[in-house]
């Protein structure tokens, strides 16, 4: 009976040590991460027009407008269900009460690059931040100028359905140090890359992921788990080699796929709210991306 309970005390603490140390790696890096992002976007006028065009390859609007509780234009307060409960999200309109009216620049770029809330608090991995960590900070900040000219919506969103324990600031700070690398200094190699990989983080339904729901492999291989427990195909460039160039463009503005059949579950929102009000030259960007060697692993 000693032993075990010996035994239970060591395997505690040794847990506990593992929290806390991943805890104090995490609050380190994102301390210098921060540093770094303050000085850089000091460097950037905001440009609303630019602006509103990242919302849309980015995907913002579609996640933070209930466009089935009729819900105005990021006013927040969609249902999005993980395997660890239901998640809503936040009012990201200027309101000072139910929204983020009274955050500048900085604390924006500091939750969509490093996912902390002005707080200091971590963000739940539900908003996309690793994929928008490889964002540059030029398009944040058009981002923000367009943010800021949109019309205050008051809207109190529900409170996430997710037991306290997983969004406590230590649990997350485990999920960061396993899969969001903060210090990453991410260029992308192309337009289509970075639309894929980036703004528009395709990952986040086409990957498998993890018991711990981080993303396995970074490979766009398909998901047997995606949003809402359907599947999501694979979309390598193996995956899609019946698929031609024009397929892929046509898919995007359309959402129509070679066969015929329209496409299903969270994927209209991203081609309604997403691919389709994109450039044609965008498009063909991520086709190219989508077809290219780089997208066979
Ligand atoms: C897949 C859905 C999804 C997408 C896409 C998404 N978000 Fe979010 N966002 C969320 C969720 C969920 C939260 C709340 C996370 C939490 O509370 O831990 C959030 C939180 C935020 C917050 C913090 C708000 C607050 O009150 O603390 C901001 C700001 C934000 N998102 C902006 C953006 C921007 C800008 C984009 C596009 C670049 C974006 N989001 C894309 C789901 C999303
Ligand atoms: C919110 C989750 C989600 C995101 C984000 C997402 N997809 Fe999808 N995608 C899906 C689902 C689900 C399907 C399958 C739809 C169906 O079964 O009709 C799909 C299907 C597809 C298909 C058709 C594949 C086939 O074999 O039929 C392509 C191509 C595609 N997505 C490309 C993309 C690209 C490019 C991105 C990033 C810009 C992206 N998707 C982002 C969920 C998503």
């Amino acid at each position: 009976m000693k032993r075990l309970w010996l035994l239970l005390k060591a395997i505690l603490s040794v847990t506990g040590a593992i929290l806390v140390l991943a805890y104090a790696v995490v609050q380190h890096q994102s301390k210098a991460a921060v540093e770094q992002l303050v000085t850089e976007a000091e460097q950037w006028e905001g440009d609303a027009t630019k602006g509103r065009y990242v919302a849309v390859m980015s995907g913002c609007i579609a996640c933070h407008t209930d466009y089935e509780g009729s819900g105005l234009e990021l006013a927040g307060g969609r249902a999005i269900h993980t395997p660890f409960g239901t998640v809503y999200s936040p009012n990201i309109t200027r309101d000072s009460r139910t929204g983020i009216g009274q955050w500048t620049k900085t604390d924006f770029l500091i939750a969509v690059k490093i996912g902390m809330n002005p707080n200091g608090s971590h963000y739940s991995p539900a908003f996309p931040y690793s994929a928008y960590n490889r964002m540059s900070t030029g398009d944040l900040v058009d981002l923000w100028a367009w943010l800021s000219n949109v019309a205050p919506v008051e809207n109190l969103v529900p409170d996430h359905e997710v037991p306290s324990v997983l969004m406590s600031d230590v649990s997350l700070s485990l999920w960061k140090s396993l899969y969001f690398n903060v210090t990453s200094n991410w260029q992308s190699e192309s337009r289509g890359e970075y639309l894929v990989n980036a703004a528009g983080h395709c990952l986040e339904c086409h990957a498998q992921r993890t018991v711990l729901g981080g993303i396995r492999n970074k490979s766009l291989d398909g998901n047997s788990r995606g949003p809402n427990g359907q599947t999501v195909p694979g979309i390598t460039a193996i995956n899609l080699a019946a698929w031609s160039h024009e397929d892929l463009t046509f898919f995007l503005e359309i959402g129509m796929t070679p066969d015929g059949d329209f496409t299903g579950g969270s994927m209209t929102d991203v081609v309604e709210h997403s691919t389709a009000l994109l450039t044609a030259e965008d498009r063909a960007s991520i086709a190219d991306y989508l077809k290219s060697q780089r997208n066979t692993q």
